[in-house]
């Protein structure tokens, strides 16, 4: 039986990298959690459930994936979702350092727990969620950037609606 795969991530907000990932994943594996939580060393831009609509919309179609929220441990959710994949993606060697730490301090709280790593499209490597962030904030231009739900979303919030 092929394993159940979680794919945990702030996405705050969601990206098209992000997408990208799903999609892989989803090729790979019969069932992909998408996992949404606070990360601690980063302030939030977007409250929880903003992220959770803004995950369910663009995957909607897309009926093997699942979008939920966690709290606490990564591997205590794994477990209690019988899932034994992490998914992670990895932009650049930039991203390596802290994926590596990661995923063998993940292996270590739980050695049943494999975190399988995902390159997204090359189109995607120079995008990340601050980025966008940053770039919406002072007014750039985010269309090809993200899932159209996401910028619709960020457009309301900018204009306070
Ligand atoms: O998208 P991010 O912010 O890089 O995701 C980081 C995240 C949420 C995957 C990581 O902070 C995490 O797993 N948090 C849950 C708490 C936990 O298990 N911490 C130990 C990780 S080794």
């Amino acid at each position: 039986m092929r394993p159940i795969a979680v794919y945990p991530g702030s996405f705050d907000p969601p990206t098209n990298g992000h997408l990208d990932i799903i999609l892989r994943a989803t090729h790979l594996f019969p069932k992909v959690i998408v996992a949404i939580t606070d990360n601690a060393n980063k302030y939030p831009t977007f409250p929880l459930k903003d992220r959770l609509k803004m995950l369910r919309e663009s995957t909607k179609h897309i009926s093997s994936v699942q979008v939920e929220f966690f709290s606490g441990l990564l591997v205590n959710y794994l477990k209690k979702k019988k899932a034994t994949v992490i998914i992670r993606g990895l932009r650049a060697i930039s991203d390596f350092e802290y994926e590596f730490q990661m995923a063998l301090m993940n292996r270590k709280l739980n050695k049943g727990i494999e975190t399988v790593f995902l390159m997204p499209d090359e189109a995607y490597t120079y995008i990340s969620s601050s980025l966008i962030n940053e770039v919406s904030r002072l007014g750039g231009n985010i269309k090809d950037l993200v899932p159209h739900s996401v910028e619709m979303l960020m457009k309301k919030k900018k204009k306070g609606v």
